[in-house]
């Protein structure tokens, strides 16, 4: 059933009180739609953002975050994230992305310039400065919420919630056992996971169902404005690879992310205890859901399953109809 409770998402966000999020990301076709998404919804106050290595390097996945909040005048800081995964090699995914990592329509040049100071850094200063706690939306490798977590334990009290793209129950997607955001860091991965803070985990189950059709991206390419023509081609782009898969429609895996805090009406889950396997050779970095309850563990995630398509894209049309 959509829209079905959790004891471990226990909120949602308001217009009349708005959540304090911090953005963490490696942009990213789907990363930057889902910060699109975040940037017109009143219920939610971003404090700053941050780049992760993931889709592209570090320098990429920062310039084009640089690039997305120049377009949609997020004026926030942005701090670059650690060059590699804490204990891994890099994987990037320029298959998916394109060599810049945002490849396609053209983008203005960032406005803000990275802070002089780490991820982890911005992100404790946020939390620290935060008259509430805060909700993180991580939506590449976990890299950047470890360290904040390795380097700030005190400051777990403040993060409210993790709302993050990554993972798969059922199935990876970059290995058959592990979905990219968690294979690229799963040590990142399993810090969080094992953190005790609560979690929504939008994984492949559901972020493979937040499809967008052709047809829709003309329905958002039609809304007219600046933002709808980038979002329009930055979908055609992202198509491409998943259309050459088979896909019917691009997956954009981390507005789900963002959608089940503004939107959890449409998303329906199970409240489940992870674990993230760290080693192997064939199941490294993958999400692994206790579905029939016999570690005796508590549930640690709100493991999405299931989103109402068509209000998806109809979420995303009234997002790029906020920059008209
Ligand atoms: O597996 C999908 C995830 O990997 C998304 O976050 C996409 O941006 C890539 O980072
Ligand atoms: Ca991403």
């Amino acid at each position: 059933m959509i829209g079905n409770r959790s004891n471990i998402q226990t909120f949602h966000a308001s217009t009349e009180h708005p959540i304090p999020i911090i953005l963490d990301g490696d942009p990213g076709h789907d990363d930057a739609i889902a910060w699109v998404l975040a940037r017109s919804r009143p219920e939610l106050r971003i404090l700053c953002a941050t780049s992760v290595c993931g889709n592209q390097t570090i320098e990429k996945t920062t310039y084009n975050a640089g690039r997305i909040m120049a377009l949609l005048g997020m004026d926030v800081p942005l701090a670059m994230g650690l060059p590699k995964p804490l204990f891994r090699d890099p994987i990037i995914a320029d298959t998916v992305h394109g060599k810049t990592g945002l490849d396609g329509p053209d983008l203005p040049e960032p406005v803000r310039t990275p802070v002089p100071y780490s991820a982890a850094e911005l992100m404790a200063r946020c939390l620290k400065e935060s008259d509430e706690p805060v909700v993180i939306v991580p939506t590449g490798p976990l890299t950047n919420v470890a360290s904040l977590l390795l380097l700030y334990p005190e400051l777990k009290s403040k993060i409210r919630h993790i709302s993050l793209m990554g993972g798969g129950i059922a199935r990876g997607n970059w290995t058959p056992a592990a979905e990219f955001n968690i294979l690229v860091d799963p040590d990142a991965a399993k810090i969080v996971f094992d953190s005790d803070i609560p979690i929504t985990m939008a994984g492949l189950d559901v972020t493979e169902q937040a499809l967008v059709y052709p047809e829709d991206f003309e329905r958002i390419r039609h809304v007219g404005n600046d933002v709808a023509l980038v979002v329009a081609g930055w979908l055609e782009f992202f198509y491409h690879f998943h259309q050459a898969l088979g896909y019917p429609g691009a997956p954009v895996h981390d507005a789900v992310a963002v959608t089940a805090l503004v939107r959890p009406d449409i998303l329906s889950g199970k409240d489940l205890y992870v674990q993230v396997e760290t080693t192997g050779e064939f199941c490294r970095g993958a999400t692994v859901g206790d579905i029939n309850r016999v570690s005796g563990k508590p549930a640690n995630a709100y493991c999405l399953k299931d989103i109402d398509r068509v209000a998806f894209v109809d979420l995303l049309v009234e997002a790029v109809n906020y920059f008209g």
